[in-house]
């Protein structure tokens, strides 16, 4: 008897803290269109400035030029090798793979310079600030598939 009964409370506490734990998915709708950890993406136009593409030219062509040439990583080229992936995948391989024979040897800044002038050279328009330099906003920023 003492079993089978508390087995039965052991099952119904199990059910009700299994309805708490849905409670909060049923009442309200999921928000959507709200950018909360990067969840939802964005276009990479107007994320960077003319100003951190230049340097990232710059550096571009000190660095990594010896083995890549800009054609390689801009225009379509770049938007098909990249499409519906993110900027911050792109940030992240650079930034952890190149220059290779010496990953990482350059700042998050100068990385992300570097991927500002990628994206202006395949023709998405720099706005007023900064690129970010860290992975989680670039995260966010979908680099869409070339419509041609
Ligand atoms: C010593 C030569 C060398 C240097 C310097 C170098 N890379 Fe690379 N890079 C490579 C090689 C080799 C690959 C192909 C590796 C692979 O696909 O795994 C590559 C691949 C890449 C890719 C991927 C291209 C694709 O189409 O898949 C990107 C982006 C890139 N490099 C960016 C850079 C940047 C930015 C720099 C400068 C910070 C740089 N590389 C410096 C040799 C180099």
């Amino acid at each position: 008897m003492m079993r089978v009964q508390s087995l039965f409370k052991c099952g119904v506490i199990l059910l009700s803290s299994a309805l708490v734990a849905m409670a909060p998915l049923t009442p309200s709708a999921a928000p959507q269109s709200i950018d909360s950890q990067g969840a939802t993406s964005r276009s990479p136009a107007g994320t960077f400035s003319t100003q951190q593409a230049a340097n990232g030219e710059k550096m571009f062509k000190q660095v990594c030029s010896p083995c890549h040439n800009t054609d390689q990583m801009s225009g379509s080229k770049f938007r098909s090798r990249w499409a519906d992936e993110t900027v911050g995948d792109v940030f992240d391989f650079i930034s952890s793979a190149m220059p290779e024979g010496n990953p990482g040897s350059l700042s998050a800044e100068e990385y992300s310079s570097i991927v500002a002038f990628f994206l202006r050279e395949s023709g998405y328009e720099a706005g007023t600030s900064d690129l970010p330099a860290t992975l989680e906003p670039l995260k966010a920023m979908r680099i869409e598939v070339p419509s041609k």
